[in-house]
């Protein structure tokens, strides 16, 4: 049923405020990786410094992980939510002028991130860096998006709550639990501020705030998109609505307990330590589950994959965040832990999550989102199927060069003699990961080069729909799909 057919309730969607979202989406992320590849390019040829403090590795990090996380990320999480939202409860957003004061809040923040970072202001809080102003900015957005989210939700013509909204929603009250806990601080100026706590209670807070910061910023939410555009993409209903429930509350429950597996063998009671890795070892669970249900969703209609490359990119999404969340619990183990700490084994296992999950997850949604915006075809299906395979390979030169890298770091630091010296020196080991740093890089060039075609065809998508037709909300009744 076409929305064309559908008796609607004379209102409208409000595509404006995810049109914008959607763009910045595919923006932020060719920022946030050309940031990405040259801290890569740095750590393989430090030259690449240019002896210029404002380029610098230290600064240029933070950056990084801002702009991907916050800007990339954080764009495709509003895009999807606020078009979800709408689709699933039948009503337009509760409040268009504060969903479009979202938008501009959020951008002001990611320029001032872009603008104080390299300058080398931040609270050394990882993922949290932003100083005490910036951090007032978010919570300000964040309360709104919290108001349109949930006011929309309120206002809802189904009396049932779809489980991408669950996802969503915890997502947004978590995020603004930790970011409030964790930004406690006390501001000395305008662009300095000290932590509220002090010593290891610090660490503990600063790590509930980082994994729960990975577990319902680039987990909940996304899961919110995969439990609706799977099912849309591959046209068949969610495999089990009811271990989509369980997968929730279990995903919930268990990941605020997980933190202190970041603080292996430090000044932590040990037992916490130990609670950590036994709730992360629990997380496999309901991971897995999830997984299973979005990858599930396709039986029966396995060959539209072949044909299909947002349905690639999809399934491909969820099954790399099958893989990131088996290796988590394995890193989780204190003994794995001894070895992979502190080496490019973590740096490998974030962009199996990171660009093998997260990413994957947001193209393939963005994908199937720009011409439903702009009420178009997408201009090359082609150039998407390219799109996808140079992304894969990118992940994987980019992952695997890593781990290689990682686990001979590990090996070569705990090497001992038999007179009880170490067998090598911390230089050895890094001339030993050199080729691997270039590997990665190689890998990331492959991956942001898929960003550039990806920005091409949605360039040319947008330049041929039209912006300005918005669809027609339907009845509820008449509303088989949504
Ligand atoms: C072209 C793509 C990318 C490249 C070349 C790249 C490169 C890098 C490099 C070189 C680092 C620093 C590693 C180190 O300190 O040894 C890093 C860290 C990081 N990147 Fe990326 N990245 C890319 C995409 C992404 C994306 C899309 C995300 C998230 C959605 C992401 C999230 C992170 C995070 C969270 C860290 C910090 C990891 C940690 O502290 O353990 N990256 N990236
Ligand atoms: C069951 C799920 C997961 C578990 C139990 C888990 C566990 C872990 C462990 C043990 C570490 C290493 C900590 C250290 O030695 O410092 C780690 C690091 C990390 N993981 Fe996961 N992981 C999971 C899933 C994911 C996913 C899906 C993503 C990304 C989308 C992700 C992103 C990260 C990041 C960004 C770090 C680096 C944090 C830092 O030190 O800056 N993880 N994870």
């Amino acid at each position: 049923m076409t929305d064309q057919t559908m008796i609607n309730t004379g209102e409208v969607y409000d595509y404006s405020v995810v049109r914008k979202f959607a763009i910045m989406t595919v923006v932020l992320g060719i920022v946030g990786m050309l940031v990405g590849l040259l801290i890569a390019s740095q750590l393989a040829w430090p030259v690449m410094n240019f002896d210029i403090p404002w380029l610098t590795f230290g600064r240029l990090r933070p950056l990084h992980t801002n702009s991907v996380i916050f800007g990339f990320g954080g764009c495709a999480l509003f895009a999807t939510s606020y078009y979800v939202v709408q689709r699933t409860c039948h009503t337009r957003l509760f409040s268009p002028a504060l969903a479009e004061f979202t938008f501009w809040g959020w951008m002001l923040i990611i320029v001032l991130a872009v603008i104080t970072l390299p300058m080398g202001y931040t609270t050394s809080k990882e993922y949290a860096e932003l100083e005490w102003p910036i951090d007032i900015l978010i919570t300000i957005v964040w309360v709104a998006y919290a108001v349109v989210f949930f006011g929309t939700i309120a206002k809802r013509r189904v009396k049932h709550i779809y489980v991408a909204n669950w996802f969503f929603g915890a997502f947004i009250l978590t995020i603004a639990l930790l970011h409030v806990v964790n930004s406690a601080e006390i501001p000395v100026s305008l662009t300095k501020s000290y932590s509220a706590y002090a010593g290891v209670q610090d660490a503990m807070v600063q790590w509930w705030y980082g994994h729960n910061a990975v577990g319902f910023f680039l987990t909940a939410g996304f899961l919110g998109i995969m439990y609706y555009f799977i099912p849309k993409q591959a046209g068949r209903p969610v495999y089990s609505y009811r271990l989509s429930v369980v997968h929730f509350w279990a995903l919930a429950f268990t990941y605020m307990w997980a933190g202190p597996h970041h603080l292996h063998y430090t000044a932590l009671p040990d037992w916490t330590q130990s609670l950590g890795m036994a709730f992360s070892l629990i997380l496999l669970a309901p991971s897995w589950g999830g997984m299973i249900n979005g990858i599930m969703t396709l039986s029966g209609a396995w060959y539209k994959l072949r044909d299909d490359p947002i349905l690639k990119f999809l399934i491909v999404s969820v099954s790399f965040y099958g893989m990131s969340t088996f290796e988590g619990p394995m890193m989780a183990i204190k003994t794995v832990n001894a070895l992979s700490h502190y080496t490019d084994w973590t740096i490998g296992h974030v962009h199996s999550g990171a660009l093998g999950w997260v990413a994957m997850v947001s193209i393939g949604a963005i994908y199937a989102l720009i011409p439903k915006l702009f009420n178009t075809e997408i201009y090359s299906k082609k150039l998407i199927e390219i799109h996808f395979w140079i992304a894969t390979l990118g992940i994987v030169l980019y992952i695997t060069a890593m781990w290689i890298a990682g686990i001979m770091e590990g090996l070569m630091w705990r090497a001992v003699n038999s007179d009880g010296t170490l067998t090598y020196s911390f230089v050895e080991s890094v001339q030993a990961v050199h080729p691997f740093y270039i590997v990665r890089f190689g890998g990331g060039v492959l991956f942001l080069s898929g960003m550039l075609i990806m920005a091409y065809n949605v360039f040319k998508t947008v330049a041929k729909g039209k912006a300005v037709n918005d669809a027609p909300v339907p009845m509820p009744a008449m509303a088989a799909a949504h």
